[in-house]
């Protein structure tokens, strides 16, 4: 970034120009300011809050105000001034010419309106601000930058966290207030020709680099709007980097290639943000180049390097389009489009019913999430999720459903030190009597916590050969014994 003594001179503007330039806020008595931002300007000092802040909303110091109203008054007007025709709840892309054009003209509204820029702030950060506000996703744009932060979660204009190497940490950035927050959301959302207003509080979207966005705002978000973004990843994890990070082990790799090659069908168990969307990318990496796949996902991630793949978007209503467009729809409409395999982001209501249909006749080797935090819970969920599409069906029928269509559960999960491992790869064997026997193929034993704070265990086989074995051997992969055995039983 450039210095603002460095920033070029140009010929003043007619003084009946210069007049036009809206008058600055008012200067308002400021309390003492922060220390400059260090870390790269990633983390802001947090602020000392003042007794009684509502503990969810948090608050903004006068300071701090001050510097995003003047940052706010200059940007619009800037781009006012050289993008008259395109709203500011829209964006604008951001080309040289743009650029330079916002440059000369920032430089001549300093000097003419006698602009001091606040204390609490360098003089290349309130540019970069100024730009950021004008082009880009305002207090959000130094956090999308950075690549090494996974996700950014806005909880009104006065929290804002971020998340790097597994870990959770308050940033110190914020927004003005909550309209600075909606007219960001607006800024992500309509482009796609999406809606965000109080009829349409909640909100799917994707930025242009193709992380995923959710945001709620009023009246649905009480404690201010808020936006929820996990960031693209722009160098995608493959089975090797989770090795490597110990999510799994070399052995439970070649199992799961065995598997998704032989057109197991499988569903990823996991919570919010535990590896399943990265997991179903990295299994895909392993369905043959000629087998014909429709994915279907509410906001598009799985990025498959096959050519012969269908992928599929559910819509939401908007004010111009009411018409929606829910899984369940798609699924049933893949059914229809040949496919060899389907692959659902996640399942989480009656489409789950049409899923294992699916699975069952002639799909095989389909995959799709459930969000659940063990194998026998993602179990238990698919079967309240099968009821909710409608049907009365008694519970054992739906159970055999269940069994003899999923064929494997991979459990992910973000454990308590950040890390995200595969906890389990369990095999459903059936069902006895009333019940799923589930065996654990391989699993994560979690010995506690070492003085570095981080988990102190390791994955070891279940113990029991898998019943699918014979089919994995069919396609090619015989596995010695004892791979699947603990290593206490020689
Ligand atoms: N094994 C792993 N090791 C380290 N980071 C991982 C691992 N798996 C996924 N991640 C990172 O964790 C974040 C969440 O991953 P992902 O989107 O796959 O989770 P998810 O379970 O699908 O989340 P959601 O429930 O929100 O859909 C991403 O930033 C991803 O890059
Ligand atoms: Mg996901």
């Amino acid at each position: 970034m450039a210095s603002l003594s460095s920033l070029k001179r140009v010929k003043r503007k007619p003084e009946s120009e210069a007049q036009a330039q809206p008058a600055p806020p008012k200067e308002e008595k400021k309390p003492p300011s922060p220390p400059p931002s260090t870390d790269d300007d990633l983390f802001i000092p947090l602020e000392k809050e003042p007794p009684d802040t509502p503990v969810q909303r948090s608050f903004i110091s006068e300071g701090r105000a001050e510097q995003l109203r003047l940052q706010l008054w200059l940007a619009d007007n800037l781009r006012k001034s050289i993008a008259p025709n395109i709203p500011l709840d829209l964006p604008l892309e951001r080309t040289p010419e743009r650029e330079e054009l916002i440059r000369q003209r920032y430089e001549q509204a300093l000097q003419r309106a006698n602009i001091k820029i606040p204390p609490n702030v360098t003089p290349e950060q309130f540019y970069s601000n100024v730009c950021d506000e004008i082009f880009g996703f305002g207090p959000l744009e130094p956090l999308i930058r950075t690549d090494s932060i996974t996700e950014i979660m806005v909880n009104g204009p006065y929290i804002i966290f971020i998340e790097q190497k597994g870990r959770l940490a308050e940033s110190g950035h914020k927004f003005l207030d909550d309209d600075h927050v909606e007219r960001i959301v607006k800024r992500i959302v309509k482009p796609l020709g999406r809606a965000a207003d109080p009829e349409h509080p909640l909100i799917d979207a994707r930025l242009p680099d193709g992380s995923r966005v959710n945001s709620v705002i009023r009246p649905c978000a009480i404690d201010g709007p808020n936006i929820t973004i996990r960031k693209f990843a722009k160098d995608k994890l493959g089975i090797p980097d989770l090795i490597n990070f110990g999510s799994m082990t070399p052995m439970m790799a070649e199992f799961l290639e065995a598997c998704v090659v032989s057109r197991l069908n499988i569903v990823v168990s996991g919570g919010t943000g535990s590896g399943k969307t990265t997991l179903i990318n990295c299994l895909s990496g392993y369905i043959p180049d000629h087998e014909r796949t429709v994915t279907i996902e509410d906001a598009a991630e799985l990025q498959f390097k096959q050519r012969n793949v269908i992928r599929l978007e559910t819509k939401k209503p908007t004010p111009e389009s009411p018409g929606i467009v829910t899984i369940r729809d798609c699924v049933i409409n893949a059914l229809r489009m040949r496919p060899e395999r389907i692959v659902v982001g996640e399942c989480r209501g009656g489409e789950t019913l049409d899923m294992l249909q699916a699975m069952n006749t002639g799909h095989d080797g389909s995959m799709t999430t459930v969000h659940s935090n063990s194998p026998r819970a993602c179990f238990d969920r698919l079967e309240s999720l099968v009821l909710m599409a409608g049907i009365d069906f008694p519970i054992h029928v739906v159970r055999k459903q269940i069994a003899s269509s999923v064929d494997l559960i991979v459990q992910a999960s973000r454990l308590r030190d950040g890390s995200r491992k595969i906890t389990h790869i369990t095999e459903i064997q059936g069902i006895e009597g009333e019940n799923a026997i589930l065996q654990n193929v391989f699993l994560f034993n979690d010995r506690g916590d070492g003085p570095d704070g981080k988990i102190v265990g390791e994955h070891e086989p279940g113990g029991i050969r898998p019943k699918c074995e014979p089919k994995l051997k069919q396609n090619g992969f015989h596995f010695k014994p004892a791979m699947f055995m603990k290593s206490d039983t020689f």
